[in-house]
């Protein structure tokens, strides 16, 4: 490994066998620089100071890394984390070598995703000083969800993101005890001018939640992104009635207070706890915001804010089926709030498709930018070595309408359409050999008939968006989700666009008036669009450029 400008080198190491595991880092002319225990059973985060220009090698006795890249350089929220490929000598890789590292058919190309393993939660999102940024709930060692550390990505225009290195680790009982699991859960972020601060969870318990399980928020701040503050602990307390589930918290300022929602499951129900400050330092726990009678386990990532006169709620809905079939939806509400609790006037699923969970948003410029997670509740994944389980949908931007929360990608993601591949009216279409698996299709046309558009086909798997009878839905056939209709609140179709790439659907309705996603894991690297419809569609479809 060669340093460049680069002074850290961060290894996520973890001990193999019995033996104590060790790492040493041995400088060019053959010396041993630095040698570390690995102290920690469960995962070592190892932060080792190096000189920048110089050459090194890693040397691993008992002990594996799963995940290596060099930090600390001058402008790197523009270049990013240097990525070293811990299986071939720890060498660095430039943006060709990294792109050839993660290639499968299954990674995305314009969606964020890790480096490598496991994500989901998108969290602190926020825009500070030129940046977005973007942390999310990462697990290094693996294509798991297991202990959970914050992973970090900013971005000057919500699309091309640069990876950053890991900014939270679970706690030390948590890495010294393989029998509890838990670390640094959800939370979300408001940036200052020259400040921003991040609330929240630390989760510490047995493998299975039970009154065992701990969860408490804390807040921390950062001036440059890159350097945090320890955590101070700002809720512990839990009002009456709130069981073990009490996390995620969300901060918004409205007017001149600042408010803070959380996840829980207070007497059996899933509930939206509204918590109030005036100096972003102290919290005052003030009354339930929304309590929701379906039977659920908790809300987990709430969010709360006001948007086009109107004020939303967003959740996601633990341990729930919905009548279709559909596990752990996300649910929105509308309506009127004085401060108390929310006077709900509609309510709908976030995302038709269900691959979407724990969506956050923030607010820039007036513009109300909302990250999902792209989850896989059916258990569809395919591990792929360097393969990342969980990616992020395209930034999409809220608006409320007609008592809908209308969901389009924010205008940013239409810089990545590339070569136009048809454009034209028609009732019947086959495109084959989309190169990547990569394209971005409009279909529009007033219409009451049927049509059904296969946008995926993996030997005798496919995907399809289908209107039967003027329901809109999402088909898969031949994987663990077949059994399910992914299907639109929608009922008259206007338009569509639809965005494929790699593994990833997602269908936008109407303008944004519903959104789907659902994953679909296709090994063939090219992609089709076969349309079959009654009446004519206006169709258009163009290839997407990749955001590595
Ligand atoms: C939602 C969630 C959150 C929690 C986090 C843990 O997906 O369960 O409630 O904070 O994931 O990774």
């Amino acid at each position: 490994m060669y340093t460049g400008s680069y002074k850290c080198l961060e290894l996520f190491a973890r001990p193999v066998g019995e033996q104590k595991g060790f790492v040493s880092i041995i400088a060019d002319d053959g010396g041993e620089m630095e040698r570390r225990e690995l102290e920690h059973l469960y995962g070592n985060w190892l932060r080792i100071p190096v000189a920048e220009d110089t050459a090194y090698q890693v040397e691993l006795k008992d002990a594996e890394v799963t995940l290596a890249y060099l930090s600390d350089t001058e402008d790197i929220l523009d270049t990013g984390i240097c990525i070293l490929d811990a299986e071939n000598g720890f060498e660095e890789m430039d943006e060709v070598q990294f792109r050839e590292f993660i290639q499968s058919s299954y990674r995305e190309k314009y969606h964020f995703s890790p480096v490598i393993n496991w994500m989901n939660d998108p969290n602190g999102l926020c825009w500070y000083q030129g940046y977005y940024h973007m942390f999310y709930q990462f697990n290094p060692f693996g294509q798991e969800w297991n202990n959970m550390y914050w992973g970090h990505a900013a971005s000057t225009d919500l699309v091309h993101w640069k990876h950053l290195p890991v900014v939270l680790e679970p706690q030390k009982e948590i890495l010294d005890n393989l029998q509890i699991k838990g670390g640094a859960f959800s939370g979300s972020a408001l940036a200052g001018e020259n400040e921003a601060r991040f609330w929240l969870t630390r989760h510490i318990g047995p493998h299975e939640d039970g009154e065992e399980t701990v969860q408490y928020q804390t807040e921390m701040r950062s001036s440059d992104m890159i350097h945090f503050s320890e955590e101070r602990t700002i809720i512990k307390e839990k009002p009456e009635g709130t069981n073990f589930d009490f996390r995620d918290p969300k901060a918004g300022k409205f007017g001149d207070e600042w408010y803070l929602v959380l996840g829980a499951c207070v007497n059996g129900k899933g509930t939206f706890l509204l918590y109030e400050s005036q100096d972003q330092e102290n919290w005052t726990y003030k009354c339930p915001l929304l309590t929701e009678n379906e039977s659920i386990r908790t809300i987990e990532c709430p969010d709360f804010f006001p948007l086009d006169g109107k004020y939303v709620a967003m959740g996601a809905w633990m341990n729930h089926y919905d009548e279709e079939g559909r596990f752990q939806m996300s649910r929105y509400y509308i309506g009127n709030w004085e401060g108390a609790d929310l006077q709900i006037e509609s309510e709908q699923w976030v995302d038709f498709g269900s691959n979407c969970y724990a969506v956050q948003s923030f607010c820039h410029e007036g513009r109300r930018i909302a990250i999902g997670w792209i989850s896989d509740f059916y258990g569809e994944h395919i591990a792929v070595k360097n393969g990342a389980y969980g990616s992020m949908t395209l930034p999409r931007e809220l608006h409320v309408r007609e008592n809908r929360v209308y969901t389009q990608p924010v205008k940013e993601v239409y810089d990545l359409k590339d070569k136009l591949l048809y454009s034209g009216k028609e009732n019947a279409l086959k495109l084959e050999n989309i190169p990547d698996n990569c394209y971005y299709a409009k279909i529009s046309g007033e219409m009451q008939g049927d049509f059904s558009i296969l946008l995926g086909k993996d030997k005798d798997k496919t995907i399809c968006l289908k209107a039967e009878g003027g329901t809109l839905f999402l088909k898969t056939s031949g994987v663990k989700s077949e059994a399910i209709r992914f299907v639109s609140s929608v009922r008259n179709f206007k338009n569509a666009e639809i965005f494929v790439d790699g593994r990833t659907v997602e269908v936008y309705l109407n303008d944004g008036e519903d959104v789907g996603t659902k994953l679909f894991y296709n090994s063939q690297t090219e992609g089709c669009f076969e349309l079959a419809s009654r009446e004519l569609l206006q169709v258009e479809i163009y290839t997407m450029k990749s955001i590595w």
